[in-house]
């Protein structure tokens, strides 16, 4: 039975230093700190309760979330993943508080990455109140390092209900739903986040939060540029502990009748059609 994906619903970090990372992910990144607890820190960016937080940890232990529909469906997931020989842990009540759903199964991708599918996040009476102008709509998509590109993909395709949108190379863009990106695995020799999207509402959120992390000195390493393949307009940048947060507007919806997938040529005119370069060893050609 397919493993029905509604979207991505939240990235779980861990970083050596709660105020490096309280301080970017306020200050630089605009999100709002909601919960402040003595071991993990809960940021908002959007109508959700929580899209990313921080515990005390190893940064390479990253963990990305996943909405499915109800509790049925996350029980058939369970079982779907078992069957096949997944380790399934159901989460702890304190565990479910954290993260703001109402349940949620945890296990390791085939790359061995950390994933969550999870039911009802909770949903706040008011949006998020942004530390600063960001222009931030919300969390949209995650970049996943993929140590086994052809498991990862059978993964998310044949036992969930992702479709390639695009592919850059190796590099396949998955969609869930007319977005055309929610994942994007990124071949490496490693596995966890890759990036962490959040959108913006116009270009000039997207330029004016380039100016400020320049004069923050905060590493830009891909942009501002335009990918052409879901036609983004975009700037990543580099975060505590090396992990990359993109900012970008105008990602094309596709027509599930008529879209066909589509192979670009793994050059760096494929990722951004303005010129930029990625200085992102996986990204560089
Ligand atoms: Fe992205």
């Amino acid at each position: 039975m397919t493993i029905n994906i509604i979207d991505v619903a939240y990235t779980r970090l861990k970083t050596p230093d709660f105020a490096v990372a309280a301080d970017f992910a306020t200050r630089i990144l605009g999100l709002e700190l909601f919960d402040r607890a003595s071991d993990r820190l809960t940021f908002r960016s959007d109508y959700r309760m929580s899209t990313l937080s921080y515990e005390i940890g190893d940064p390479f232990e990253t963990i990305v979330g996943f909405e499915l529909e109800n509790g049925e469906h996350l029980q058939n997931a369970a079982n779907t993943l078992q069957a096949l020989g997944y380790e399934v842990r159901s989460g702890t009540h304190e565990e479910r508080e954290q993260r703001h759903v109402s349940d949620f199964i945890t296990f390791r991708d085939p790359s061995g990455g950390r994933v969550e599918f999870a039911v009802s996040p909770q949903i706040g009476g008011k949006s998020a109140q942004l530390t600063r102008d960001a222009g931030i709509t919300g969390f949209s998509h995650v970049g996943l390092f993929s140590r086994d590109p052809v498991g990862d993909e059978h993964f998310w395709t044949q036992l969930c209900n992702a479709r390639v949108s695009d592919r850059v190379g190796g590099l396949p863009l998955m969609r869930f739903s007319q977005l055309h990106h929610s994942i994007a695995l990124v071949p490496a020799n490693r596995c966890g986040i890759q990036h962490i999207n959040h959108q913006v509402q116009s270009i000039d959120d997207v330029l004016r939060s380039y100016s400020l992390l320049r004069q923050h000195k905060i590493p830009i390493v891909f942009g501002p540029g335009r990918h052409p393949t879901s036609g983004a307009r975009f700037v990543y940048f580099e975060g505590p502990d090396g992990m990359v947060f993109e900012y970008s507007v105008g990602v094309q919806e596709v027509d599930e009748e008529t879209y066909r997938e589509r192979q670009f040529a793994f050059e760096p005119k494929s990722l951004c059609m303005w010129g930029a370069l990625p200085a992102m060893k996986e990204l560089s050609s």
